[in-house]
């Protein structure tokens, strides 16, 4: 594997051995007070940040560093990209400089693909961190992680997303990697926030969330992207909440092994009950965590594995 830019199209032999690897990773370091593998000893990686970003960053930080690369933290509010230096300038300097891997994040959808072609000839892997509506990889990667660990395989099993998908790159990066690994995934929102072209994607679509939560295996919430509707929200927040929120007495209506997931940050009350992100069927903190090894595999098979270059 050179880069990491989308899960469309990425073949499930790959993704399963990046989750396997992750697997091998968590176990290996379970319980260790140091956590330091050699394994990217030497190696460079920087993350250029044009977004906010908590969970993506810092795990991809702890990741490199667990693995004893070197970690540079490039954000665009902080660097010459504010004295108006352009996404491939920024990135050539980065690569001239000595980095090994590029992760980086974007506003614009295309922006990791891009950034893959300029970096072409210095040999320079780039890792998608989230790109504009697009996509979002590693953070699907993780979410199928977690739902492995809960509920084993992924074959068969019924997975709604509910929500906001027409913004969501987590949404987009999830349809195509969680049904590539042989799930099925029922899309859950109201007609406005579902994308253009719907019927083109591996899905079915819902708009009625009481009626999917009794037999799916596992529920993905989505965060409301107040800051891509430029048009304003409908339905309103409150309309939103009552229709598509899950509260304490929808939660009752899942099986009792289903797996409430989010991928953060959480708009808690809106979205999501509080009560209900903090209760056993939720996996939101293990996704957290296994986005650090999740992580750590996806720089180990970009950078350290025999078929690193292919
Ligand atoms: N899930 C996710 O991408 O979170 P951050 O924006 O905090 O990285």
């Amino acid at each position: 594997m050179k880069h990491l830019l989308a899960t469309d199209g990425l073949d499930p032999v790959v993704a399963t051995a990046v989750l396997d690897t992750a697997d091998e990773l968590k176990h290996t370091l379970l319980g260790r007070e140091v956590k330091k593998l050699p394994t990217l000893r030497g190696r460079t990686v920087i993350t250029l940040f044009y977004e906010n970003s908590t969970r993506t960053r810092v795990s991809f930080e702890i990741a490199g560093k667990w693995m004893s690369a070197d970690v540079i933290n490039v954000s665009a509010s902080s660097s010459s990209v504010n004295k108006g230096e352009s996404l491939r300038d920024t990135a050539l300097t980065l690569a001239a400089a000595g980095a090994d891997c590029v992760i980086v994040r974007h506003p614009a959808s295309g922006a990791a693909q891009r950034l893959s072609e300029w970096l072409a000839e210095p040999g320079t892997s780039v890792v998608n961190a989230g790109d504009g509506t697009h996509e979002h990889p590693t953070q699907a990667l993780l979410d199928a992680a977690t739902l492995r660990e809960r509920l084993g395989s992924l074959k068969d099993r019924r997975i709604a997303i509910v929500g906001d998908v027409l913004h969501s790159r987590v949404a987009r990066s999830n349809i195509h990697l969680l049904s590539a690994l042989g799930a099925e995934v029922v899309l859950v929102g109201p007609p406005t926030l579902l994308p253009y072209g719907v019927e083109s994607l591996p899905v079915t679509v819902s708009h009625d969330l009481d009626a999917e939560l009794p037999a799916v295996d596992a529920v993905m919430m989505l965060r409301v992207q107040a800051e891509r509707m430029h048009g304003g929200f409908f339905p309103s927040a409150r309309e939103y909440s009552i229709a598509y929120g899950l509260s304490e007495k929808r939660q009752k209506l899942l099986p009792d092994h289903a797996v409430v997931l989010h991928p953060g940050p959480m708009l808690r009350g809106m979205e999501i009950a509080s009560a209900v992100a903090d209760s056993p069927a939720s996996a939101i903190t293990e996704q957290v965590r296994n986005g650090v090894h999740v992580r750590m595999a996806v720089l180990y098979h970009l950078l350290a594995s025999e078929g690193a270059a292919a």
